[in-house]
């Protein structure tokens, strides 16, 4: 009898080359302090040319299907969360499917920025708990080095590149996804966004010259957004599965900015040493961030069975959600 939809291996993947503060103060009028004291990020990692999110993606997703033991031709679904596909048609998923040698399975992406990969495994847990799937992939990957205005010093700093993988399957115990909360309020669409290139802003001369291509962000307002919807979504997830913060082994934030993850779990009364935080390495890398910090925290073997983890996302739409593991 199927119980939960379980997370059966993680994988994860950044780019070798780091691009450190030092680097960035050579590109824009920025210090390594400024940047190490309001977002935590020392360093990110960024693709080189030639490679793209499918390639970044499928790293990944090799780790986290050897880990659990599940060959590409077993999948059920492949499901992509990405703002930064490798091209607007077709998907990544197709791209995803055909280089890692999966099956005419069904794939396809999803646009819900930072929290993608929490929406992702949502939406995996549905066709796991009603039998239909027995192995479904999820990718969150990102090349945001590629949708960077590298003279806007209040954004070039933050984002990075990366992708994160988890293969889900059918738990028969009460381990597993126990939880999850996805959430999106549209009034907010102008706080973080790449207005160019879609059917509103087509691609001409104009959005170029006006470097619509480029992710805008309203920094500021964004970050007591975030803090505060990344709370909120915290308490409804221990609200409705009747646990204290206490029982958390571990909380993982989306690595938005250090400042905002620190004030989250101040807020949430969270001791420190439970905040998962890698961001000083890898820097805001969106849909990939959570899965893969999970996947560090994995393969330092940090996570005992019946560990309880929290995750909690934010980002464009704006969307936000929650997701509770029992390990
Ligand atoms: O992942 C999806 C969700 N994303 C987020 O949640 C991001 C949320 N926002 C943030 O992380 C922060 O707002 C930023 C890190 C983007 C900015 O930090 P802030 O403390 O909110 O700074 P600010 O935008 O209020 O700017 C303060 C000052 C400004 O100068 P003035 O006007 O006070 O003279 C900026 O021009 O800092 C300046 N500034 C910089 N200075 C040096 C902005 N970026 C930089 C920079 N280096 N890179």
């Amino acid at each position: 009898m199927i119980k939960r939809a379980r997370i059966v291996g993680t994988g994860s993947y950044v780019p070798d080359k780091i691009l450190t503060n030092q680097d960035l103060e050579k590109i824009v009028d920025t210090s390594d302090e400024w940047i190490t004291t309001r977002t935590g990020i020392k360093e990110r990692r960024i693709a080189p040319e030639g490679v793209y999110t499918s390639i970044l993606a499928m790293e990944a997703a090799k780790k986290a299907l050897e880990q659990a033991e599940v060959s590409p031709k077993e999948l059920d679904l492949i499901i992509c969360s990405t703002i930064s596909p490798d091209q607007p048609l077709p998907s990544t998923a197709a791209f995803i499917q055909h280089g890692l040698g999966a099956n005419t399975c069904g794939a396809f992406d999803m646009a819900a920025a930072c929290s993608g990969f929490l929406y992702g495994i949502t939406v995996a847990e549905q066709f796991i708990l009603t039998g239909k799937y027995k192995r479904i992939l999820v990718i969150g990957v990102e090349l945001l080095s590629r949708v960077m205005d590298w003279e806007d010093r209040a954004t070039c700093i933050l984002f990075a590149d990366g992708a994160g993988a988890a293969v889900i399957m059918p738990s028969e115990d009460d381990r597993g996804i126990v939880h999850t909360i996805m959430h999106i309020d549209g009034a907010f669409t102008d706080y973080l966004h790449i207005p160019g290139g879609g059917m509103r802003y087509v691609s001409s001369h104009e959005t170029l010259n006006n470097k619509m291509h480029f992710v805008k962000m309203r920094g500021n307002e964004l970050f007591k957004v975030a803090t505060r919807f990344m709370e909120n979504v915290s308490r409804e997830i221990m609200e409705q599965t009747k646990i204290s913060i206490d029982d958390i082994k571990y909380f993982i934030p989306h690595q938005a900015n250090q400042r905002i993850s620190i004030a989250v779990a101040e807020r949430l009364g969270l001791p420190m040493e439970k905040l998962y935080s890698n961001i000083d390495r890898i820097g805001n890398t969106s849909s990939a961030s959570i899965p893969i910090a999970l996947d560090e925290l994995n393969r330092a073997y940090k996570l005992d069975k019946g560990d309880l983890i929290l995750l909690a996302s934010f980002g464009a739409g704006v969307t936000w959600a929650g997701v509770l593991l029992k390990w």
